[in-house]
């Protein structure tokens, strides 16, 4: 049976190894297999809900995460890759949708509670934010996505969807698709950033970046957290809560190595300096190449953004048939 599969990012900022672990060497695995249909969004007008004042950061990093999809594989040719914003279809659904939810619902919703007391908006929250989760409930239904793999964050998210696709299907008849969260497996696509404090993330500047250059993926595996009590070669060190072991455990290949590795860190007498220079080896073998394919389709925007509109117009004449099946559904399909 053929999966729709839909996700999505919000294009605040160039995506980093965590979304490589967490979301997008998944994404390129399910391309793999001919049964699964991919649409991949760039959340901009989600973006937008806490960045009114700020479009420019929205929009100039919309090219930045499309180089990225590209660059570690995500291709347009399997894929339907395509921008939000320029789905006018997703706006309108979001407007039915919200007529079907409560704003005692909307405000039990865990990830934008926890998000507007982290952001300290109180009550001045904006009201497009507050509502996000209706339309990304658009999003995700306009596609009939059967699957929508995201981080564990986004639960609540996917909760409130299969809610509106209830109350929608149930006040007005069957027309949306319950769709299904994937969510990574216990202890998997969660890594911690460089300095090991919480996960990878761009607020807590700890992230190494697709597009960092080797010299600057170099310098940050350098500055990593490991053990603060290993400070002489021969000391015991500890490879728990170590950041290069960490990665190491994620990245490495060789794991008979890593194991060797691990033994002698903890027994002493091998340097910090050396756990790093192979740590750099094996995040080169990785990320090497998708940085070389990041340069070489970064020299061509226009046709990135080429390859983006023509995906946003596939996207587009799917919504629109789900919108208009919608609104026959609704009986305010009076011109039809
Ligand atoms: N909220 C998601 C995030 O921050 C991005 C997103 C927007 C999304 N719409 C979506 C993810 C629809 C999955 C499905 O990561």
């Amino acid at each position: 049976m053929e999966n729709i599969i839909l996700t999505g990012d919000r294009p605040t900022g160039q995506l980093h190894l965590g979304h490589y672990v967490g979301s997008l060497r998944n994404r390129v695995l399910m391309q793999e297999d001919p049964d699964n249909k991919l649409f991949i969004m760039i959340a901009d007008m989600q973006a937008l809900t806490d960045n009114a004042k700020n479009p420019e950061k929205v929009s100039s990093n919309v090219l930045q995460v499309a180089l990225d999809y590209l660059a570690v594989g995500l291709d347009p040719k399997r894929s339907t890759l395509f921008i939000q914003s320029q789905i006018p279809e997703l706006a309108e659904l979001t407007m039915y949708y919200l007529n079907l939810v409560s704003v005692g619902r909307v405000r039990r919703n865990p990830t934008v509670k926890s998000e507007i007391e982290q952001k300290k908006f109180g009550e001045s929250v904006p009201a497009g934010f507050f509502i996000y989760p209706i339309s990304q409930a658009s999003d995700i239904t306009a596609f009939k996505a059967t699957l929508v793999p995201v981080g564990e964050d986004q639960k609540p998210m996917l909760e409130q969807t299969q809610e509106v696709v209830q109350s929608f299907n149930h006040t007005y008849g069957e027309v949306l698709v319950e769709p299904k969260g994937v969510f990574p497996e216990k202890g998997q696509g969660r890594l911690p950033g460089i300095d090991g404090n919480g996960k990878m993330s761009k607020s807590l500047g700890n992230g190494i970046y697709l597009a960092d250059s080797a010299d600057i993926l170099a310098k940050k595996v350098m500055s990593m957290y490991t053990d603060p009590n290993h400070i002489h070669v021969e000391d015991p060190g500890q490879v728990e809560g170590n950041m290069v072991f960490t990665y190491l455990d994620v990245f490495g290949t060789d794991k008979e190595k890593i194991a060797e590795l691990k033994d002698h860190y903890r027994h002493g007498g091998l340097g910090d300096v050396k756990i790093k220079r192979y740590l750099i080896d094996v995040l080169e073998a990785e990320f090497g190449p998708i940085r070389a394919r990041r340069e070489e389709y970064a020299k061509n925007p226009e046709a990135i953004m080429h390859m983006l509109k023509e995906g946003s117009e596939k996207a587009q004449a799917v919504a629109a048939e789900t919108l208009s099946e919608v609104k026959q559904a609704m009986g305010i399909n009076y011109f039809a």
